[in-house]
């Protein structure tokens, strides 16, 4: 692996894009919209001079990260000499589908396709490419430069080989690596969102307030964040899409969204992103 493309510069992206430049890869990022290329680039740079302040990184690996990053707004054009593509678009098949078939059309034969999906079957997403054994997820979290996890996602048909190279590339970028079958929500999801819903229950049937259900769960748990104040920072509309693909995935009942959680999407109140969640966040 020298070439990483990463498709998509919004909040997964532009972390990928970061971590990978940052380990020595040489990375094209592609955005279609240039605004959002634009701000992918200005965030980098702003997240690896916050890295400088705290000398994690040195002023030279400062320049050497952004001069091997090169934006760029077409997907075939990028992608023509890349070993490793990776997919951070937003979560809706058909843009996944769009994306993913052109990249496909134009890769080298050799160069593996992989996507950052937090819920779409890795199958899938591979039956719509030439190369479903050159094809893998490689789910990343928020905030990727610091979050040490790579849920490495096995499709059906993706080969020993494939997983062999992108173990070996995630821990090349210092993350660890943990391989998973493909399955509704794989395992990060399937078990964090059933807790969140249910912390969400908790609320609606007035067991405690969300400053009660998240201190609880901080204190008795040592999680680091409450589940409520966890899917504020998700964005809740993320957390019912998951729920809705784990309930339907499974067909069962335990994975049924909280009347609540709906009630919040169809209100608007998203989270961080909205300014109202279950708490009121700076806006
Ligand atoms: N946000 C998270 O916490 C998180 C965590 C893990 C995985 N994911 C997954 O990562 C993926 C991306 O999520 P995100 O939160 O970064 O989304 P985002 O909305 O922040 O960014 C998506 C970017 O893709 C760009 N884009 C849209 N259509 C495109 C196209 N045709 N070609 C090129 N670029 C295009 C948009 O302009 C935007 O900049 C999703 O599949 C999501 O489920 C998100």
């Amino acid at each position: 692996m020298k070439k990483i493309v990463v498709i998509g510069g919004g909040t997964m992206g532009n972390g990928i894009a970061h971590v990978c430049a940052m380990s020595g890869y040489s990375v094209k990022l592609v955005d279609a919209n240039e605004q959002a290329l634009d701000r992918a680039m200005i965030l980098i740079e702003k997240n690896l001079d916050r890295m400088l302040a705290k000398e994690k990184i040195t002023q030279a690996q400062k320049l050497e990260t952004l001069e091997r990053l090169h934006p760029a707004l077409s997907i075939s054009q990028s992608v023509l000499e890349a070993d490793l593509i990776i997919e951070a678009v937003p979560e809706i098949l058909s843009l996944k589908e769009s994306v993913l078939r052109e990249a496909d059309s134009v890769a080298p034969e050799n160069a593996i396709l992989a996507s950052n999906t937090s819920s779409i079957s890795i199958t899938k997403l591979a039956s719509m490419t030439s190369r479903s054994d050159r094809f893998i997820g490689m789910h990343f979290f928020n905030p990727v430069p610091v979050m040490k996890l790579v849920e490495v996602v096995r499709g059906l048909d993706t080969s020993q080989r494939t997983v062999d190279a992108i173990m070996k590339t995630a821990e090349f970028l210092g993350k660890t690596p943990v391989e998973v079958q493909d399955s509704p929500g794989f395992v990060s999801n399937r078990v964090l969102m059933p807790m969140i819903n249910e912390a969400i229950f908790c609320l609606q049937e007035g067991v405690g307030n969300a400053e009660q259900v998240d201190e609880v769960m901080k204190l008795g748990m040592a999680h680091p964040m409450g589940p409520l104040r966890l899917a504020d920072f998700i964005g809740l509309d993320v957390c019912l899409n998951i729920l809705n693909v784990l309930y339907e995935g499974f067909k069962d009942p335990k994975y049924r969204p909280s009347p609540l959680l709906v009630k919040m999407v169809d209100a608007g109140k998203l989270g961080d992103k909205t300014g109202q969640g279950f708490y009121l966040h700076g806006k």
